[in-house]
């Protein structure tokens, strides 16, 4: 049995990546230290095989062969971020130039190629000299860095975001410990989620000032991680425990971000244990001073959503304790648990990955119906993709997983384009194997493969897969669509 789906002739292919994870130059031409570059010198023995970004994929020098492979492979759109520290050193104040004339370069490589970029302003490389989302200078030098990007490249970047993932990156920031600032504070955590969220709507209300309102599709708006979290079984408790974590998690971030306030069933729970955010929780009310200039805050243009997949949440909860598998090793099991709240549990049914992530398509339906159910908008689905220790073998990397892989998850997509979800594109994650973060370099995303001594690009058969369905828009399926 095969089944094929038919994707609009406008539909953006593409693949996503971040500054951090590939530039390299992280020393060079006037960038700053950011915290990432930080952490990775004072604690080397965090991250698998005491991996650091000084070189990353040197995308800095070879960004021009990149954007011939994004040629290659068939790109319509390619996501990436801009690096704060490289455009503005101390976070604010001076502008290196060097930084501009390379994002100018990069840009329009991409422009005449015909692949229109995406870009991200911040995925996580705050500029040392800032510190940490808490501190109260940070709004001010964040919008003079939105502000500096959206006037210098606005003329040519028709899609932005602001954040990548403030849930992801608060998690393991302020509430886990595992990424800088390396905190274990959950009211401290809290606080900066809504720093964020703020900063975001802050940046969104700036760039429409600055460029109006866009065409439908266009414009600006944020990648939000979401995973759905489902009861680990029938009991009410874990029923309880899951829609918690999902609160938390998940309407914590989408509900601001669409409809302008915070999910009140959340924020009682946060008020009964003395987590509440300060400051204005309301996004929809009027702004008198700021970006804004009095009327609402704008709610974003468009939705970013990365997938990759999703929770089971048990009541049982008895230590809080968090551990993430870096090593690629299966044995070594991921744990998430808060202390009379929930837990995390792996899925018996569940496929995994070799890094314990689970692999479930179904749940990538499930969250686009979910947004569609909150607003209608346009959805980009931002990164989704499959870490595998992927091998080079005489000049080929057989990695039919991936395939596999994003074959499920954009029949997934094409399911729910089918129930009214206006989901304008598809950026896999990634272009190239990368910086993955504390994981590395051992686990590989890419479409294609990099030699760590050569920084030879070899690509896997995703690629030349990957490059038919961006030319085609039509995706094949054969039954079952099981990655191995
Ligand atoms: C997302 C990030 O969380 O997932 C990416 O936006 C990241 O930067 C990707 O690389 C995969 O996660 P990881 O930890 O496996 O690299």
């Amino acid at each position: 049995m095969s089944e094929s789906c038919r994707f609009p002739p406008d539909f953006v292919w593409g693949t996503a990546t971040a500054a951090l994870q590939i530039e390299g130059a992280t020393d060079l031409d006037g960038r700053g230290p950011s915290i990432w570059d930080d952490f990775c010198r004072r604690f080397p023995e965090r991250i698998h095989e005491r991996s650091h970004p000084e070189v990353a994929c040197d995308h800095y020098h070879r960004w021009a062969e990149d954007v011939g492979w994004m040629k290659r492979l068939g790109h319509s759109g390619y996501r990436f971020s801009l690096s704060w520290p490289r455009l503005l050193p101390q976070g604010k104040g001076a502008v290196n130039q060097a930084g501009l004339d390379f994002y100018d370069r990069l840009v329009d490589g991409l422009l005449e190629q015909g692949i229109a970029p995406n870009v991200t302003l911040y995925h996580w490389d705050l500029p040392l000299d800032l510190q940490s989302w808490e501190n109260p200078e940070i709004l001010q030098a964040w919008l003079e860095y939105a502000e500096l990007c959206f006037r210098h490249f606005g003329d040519r970047v028709k899609l932005w975001s602001t954040l990548n993932e403030p849930g992801w990156s608060t998690m393991h920031g302020y509430l886990t410990g595992l990424h800088p600032p390396c905190q274990r504070d959950p009211r401290r955590a809290m606080q900066v989620t809504h720093n964020l969220l703020w900063a975001h709507s802050r940046a969104v209300a700036l760039y429409h000032r600055i460029w109006g309102r866009p065409e439908p599709g266009l414009g600006i708006g944020i990648a939000l991680n979401l995973s759905p979290v489902h009861p680990a079984s029938d009991s009410p408790q874990d029923a309880d425990a899951a829609r918690l974590a999902d609160g938390l998690l998940n309407r914590w971030f989408l509900e601001p971000v669409l409809l302008g306030r915070y999910p009140e069933e959340v924020l009682e729970f946060l008020r009964a244990c003395g987590s509440a955010p300060h400051g204005d929780l309301d996004f929809a009310e009027p702004v008198s001073s700021g970006a804004s200039e009095g009327g609402s805050i704008p709610t974003v243009d468009w939705l970013g959503v990365n997938y990759y997949l999703p929770h089971h949440a048990t009541a049982d909860a008895p230590t809080t304790d968090f551990h993430l598998n870096i090593s690629g090793d299966p044995q070594e099991a991921s744990r998430f648990s808060i202390q009379g709240l929930f837990r995390f549990v792996q899925n018996p049914r569940g496929r995994y990955t070799d890094w314990n992530w689970e692999v479930d398509p179904d749940s990538l339906h499930e969250i686009l119906l979910r947004i569609r159910d909150l607003r209608r908008l346009p959805v980009y689905v931002t990164e989704n993709g499959i870490g595998l220790p992927d091998r080079l073998c005489e000049g080929q990397v057989e990695d039919s997983s991936r395939i596999a892989y994003v074959t499920g998850h954009l029949r997934a997509v094409h399911r729910a384009m089918q129930e009214g979800v206006d989901v304008r594109g598809y950026y896999m994650w990634s272009l190239m194997d990368n910086f993955s973060w504390l994981n590395g370099y051992r686990k590989r995303y890419g479409l294609l493969y990099v030699d760590r001594q050569t920084l030879q690009r070899t690509p896997k058969r995703s690629a030349s897969w990957f490059a038919e369905l961006a030319r085609t828009g039509v995706l094949q399926v054969q039954e079952p669509a099981s990655p191995s």
